[in-house]
C-alpha cells in the first residue's frame, strides 16, 4: 500500500503540473504570456501526475513521435518530458510509480519504443532504459579555420515564419533517415523556434542547389543564434555563433551550411551542441585543429516498450543466428528468448546464448555498441561465449545512430 496514487491529467491539471516540473528544476513558474504557448504542448493522455492528500506531487509526460530503426523502418515513439518529484516527496518510489504507469500507457497506446534525456544519468536504466546514441560539441576558431573552399549552392537567409515554415518542411522531408532520428510534433518547433526566434534573435539559413533537385529547390537549413562579445579582443569574451539545428539532404549541402556559418562576419567563435559523432567539420578547415570537441555527451536514453515488435522492425546483417535473453521487469511481457537471424525475429523456448536486461539491449539496438563492449564491461551475462561476435555481426550499422532533436 502506498501513499500516493497515479493519475492521468485532464486540461485543467497541466499547468499545475508544468509548475511543479519546473520547480524541480528550480524554475519559477511560467508566466501567462509563456504558458498560452506551453498549454498547446501537453497532450490528453500523454501526461500523468501523482497524489498525495489530493495534492499533485509528482508529473510525466510524453509526446507522440516516429523513430526511424536501423535499416530504414519507422516505429511509433513516446518522447517521455518534464519529469520531476516534488522535492519534499522524493526517493519514496513516486518517479518508480510514475514509471511503471507511463510505461505501460505507452506501450497501450501502441509506442513500440521510448525516449528522453536524462538530467542524471543515475536515473532511467532501473526503468529499462539504455544511452544508445551519443552527441557532440563543437568549438571553431572562426579566425583560425580557414575554410578549403566556397559555398558551391546558394545560402539565403529567410526571416520570420517563412523561414520556420521552409525549417520545418525540409526537417520532416530529412529526419527519418538515419537511424535514431525522429519525427517532431508541432509544438517542439512553437517552444525551441518560434518562442525562441523573439527572445534569442535567432536566425534560419537556407540552402539551395545551383541546379535545383526537389520541388523547392532548398536541401537544407541552418538555425542558428549570434551573441556578440567585446569588440576588444582583449576583454576576452568573443563574439559567438552557435549552430542549434542543422539538417543537410546531402553532402554538398552540409558543406556549404557549415561555410555559410563559418564565414559570417565578427564572430570569434562558432560552436555547436548536439552534433554526430561522425560529422567531420575538421575536414572542411585549412587547420583542422581550429575545430575542437570539448565534450561528447549521452544522447538518446532509450526504451524498447515493445520488444518483439521493436526487434522485427530493424535489420539485421548477415551472419550466423544467435539466441538473446531479455529480462524486463517493469514490461515482464517483453521477457523471454528471441532468435535472430539476418532474415528476422522469432521469439522461441531455446536457451538463451547471452541475456540482457532491457536496458542494456536498448543500448545495443541503433548500433551504437556492440554486444562485445557490453560483456567487456560486465553489462551483460554471457552463456556461450561464440555468440557475442554472431551478435556483433548481426547487430553491426554503416552510421552511427543519432537523434538531433532536443526534447
Ligand atoms: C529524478 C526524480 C524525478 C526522482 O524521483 P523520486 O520520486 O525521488 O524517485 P524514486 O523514489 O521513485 O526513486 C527510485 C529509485 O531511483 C533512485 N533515484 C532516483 N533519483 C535518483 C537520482 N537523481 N540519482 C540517483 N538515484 C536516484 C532512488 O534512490 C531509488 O532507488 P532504490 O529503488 O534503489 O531505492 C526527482 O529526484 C526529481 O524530480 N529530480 C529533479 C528533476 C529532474 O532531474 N527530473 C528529471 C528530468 S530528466
Amino acid at each position: 500500500m502506498t501513499d500516493h496514487d497515479v493519475r492521468v491529467l485532464d486540461d485543467s491539471q497541466f499547468r499545475t503540473a508544468h509548475t511543479l516540473f519546473r520547480g524541480t528544476l528550480h524554475n519559477a513558474p511560467a508566466p501567462d504570456e509563456q504558458w498560452k504557448v506551453v498549454q498547446e504542448s501537453y497532450e490528453p493522455g500523454r501526461a500523468l501526475g501523482a497524489f498525495a492528500d489530493g495534492k499533485m506531487i509528482g508529473t510525466v509526460q510524453s509526446f507522440p513521435s516516429r523513430m526511424a530503426v536501423p535499416g530504414g523502418a519507422v516505429v511509433q515513439h513516446g518522447a517521455v518530458s518534464r519529469v520531476g518529484v516534488r522535492a519534499d516527496w522524493t526517493r519514496r518510489g513516486v518517479l518508480s510509480a510514475l514509471q511503471r504507469a507511463q510505461l505501460r500507457a505507452m506501450r497501450s497506446a501502441g509506442d513500440v519504443v521510448a525516449s528522453l534525456r536524462a538530467s542524471e544519468t543515475m536515473i532511467y536504466g532501473r526503468y529499462g532504459y539504455g544511452v544508445a546514441s551519443r552527441f557532440r560539441y563543437l568549438d571553431i576558431d572562426r579566425r583560425r579555420a580557414a575554410p578549403r573552399s566556397r559555398p558551391v549552392g546558394r545560402v539565403r537567409l529567410v526571416e520570420g515564419e517563412a523561414g520556420e515554415r521552409i525549417a520545418r518542411e525540409l526537417f520532416d522531408e530529412l529526419t527519418l533517415r538515419r537511424a535514431g532520428t525522429i519525427s517532431r510534433w508541432p509544438s517542439w518547433w512553437t517552444l525551441n523556434v518560434r518562442r525562441a526566434a523573439v527572445e534569442q534573435n535567432l536566425k534560419i539559413a537556407v540552402r539551395s542547389s545551383s541546379v535545383p533537385s526537389g520541388p523547392s529547390g532548398d536541401d537544407g537549413y541552418v538555425v542558428f543564434k549570434v551573441e556578440p562579445g567585446e569588440n576588444d579582443p582583449r576583454q576576452g569574451k568573443q563574439t559567438r555563433l552557435s549552430v542549434l539545428d542543422l539538417w543537410a539532404g546531402n553532402a554538398e549541402a552540409w558543406a556549404d551550411l557549415w561555410l555559410f556559418v563559418l564565414g559570417v562576419d565578427l564572430v570569434g567563435e562558432v560552436s555547436a551542441e548536439g552534433r554526430p559523432v561522425d560529422e567531420p567539420v575538421q575536414w572542411l578547415l585549412g587547420d583542422p585543429r581550429a575545430c575542437r570537441v570539448p565534450d561528447e555527451f549521452d544522447e538518446t536514453w532509450l526504451r524498447l516498450l515493445d520488444v518483439p515488435t521493436a526487434l522485427t522492425a530493424r535489420t539485421y546483417r548477415e551472419g550466423e543466428p544467435v539466441v538473446l535473453g531479455v529480462r524486463d521487469v517493469y514490461l515482464p511481457e517483453n521477457s523471454g528468448s528471441y532468435r535472430v537471424t539476418a532474415d528476422g525475429v522469432t521469439r522461441v523456448e531455446d536457451e538463451p546464448e547471452l541475456v540482457v536486461d532491457v536496458d542494456v539491449l536498448a543500448s545495443a539496438y541503433l548500433g551504437d555498441v556492440s554486444f562485445s563492449t557490453l560483456a567487456a564491461t560486465r553489462r551483460l551475462d554471457v552463456v556461450e561465449p561464440d555468440a557475442l561476435a554472431r551478435a556483433d555481426t548481426l547487430f553491426a550499422v554503416a552510421e552511427v545512430p543519432w537523434c538531433g532533436s532536443y526534447f
